[in-house]
């Protein structure tokens, strides 16, 4: 049986997420360029779309689909992308939307593959900034909770593709 507490409510996420929105449109209010936000599939779903709602200037919606390989709590080092962009970010300003920043390695290689498009410039956005395990350096733009430790789930945040739907985020006390 798993064993979890709430770690952010439903309230406490909403709030952050409107402080991250209120920074991203004090950056790049004045941008007349298009901006393309990327949300990274699953996870990042539902902060993705709670986000990009309150961003008060115009922008377009993408997709990627990333799969990392390894134990159900850690990816091993190989990343797979499964589903590909279908907007040209050349030239594009680019925000990617992540639900939680472990050892830096997804959003790494990801970066590494957008760059291969030569997009003019790519801001990345975490809610969870987990520093525990980092092992690349990734600078981040945007980061809503930052969390030392634990494997958490909720908000579209799955172990084993499990409890992505559940309205709070919980860090689970075993595994
Ligand atoms: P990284 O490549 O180690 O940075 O891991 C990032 C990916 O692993 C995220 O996109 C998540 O899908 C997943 N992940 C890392 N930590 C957690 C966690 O605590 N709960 C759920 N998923 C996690
Ligand atoms: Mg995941």
């Amino acid at each position: 049986m798993i064993q979890k507490e709430i770690l952010f409510t439903k309230n406490q996420i909403q709030n952050k997420i409107k402080d991250i929105a209120n920074q991203i449109n004090l950056d790049l209010l004045d941008i007349e360029e298009e901006v393309i936000c990327i949300c990274i599939l699953n996870g990042a779903i539902f902060f993705f779309s709670d986000l990009c709602k309150k961003i008060s200037f115009p922008i377009k919606l993408d997709f990627i689909k990333v799969s990392s390989y390894g134990s159900k709590t850690k990816s091993n080092g190989f990343i797979k992308f499964t589903k590909d962009l279908d907007i040209n970010i050349y030239n594009k300003r680019v925000i990617i939307i992540e639900d939680i920043i472990d050892t830096g390695l997804t959003i790494q290689q990801l970066i590494k593959k957008l760059k291969e498009n030569k997009p003019k410039d790519i801001k990345i956005c975490t809610l969870i900034n987990k520093l525990e395990r980092r092992e690349h350096n990734v600078q981040i733009d945007y980061s809503g909770f930052e969390i030392k430790e634990g494997f958490v789930i909720g908000y579209g945040m799955d172990l084993n593709e499990n409890f992505r739907a559940l309205e709070n985020i919980y860090i689970l006390d075993s595994l």
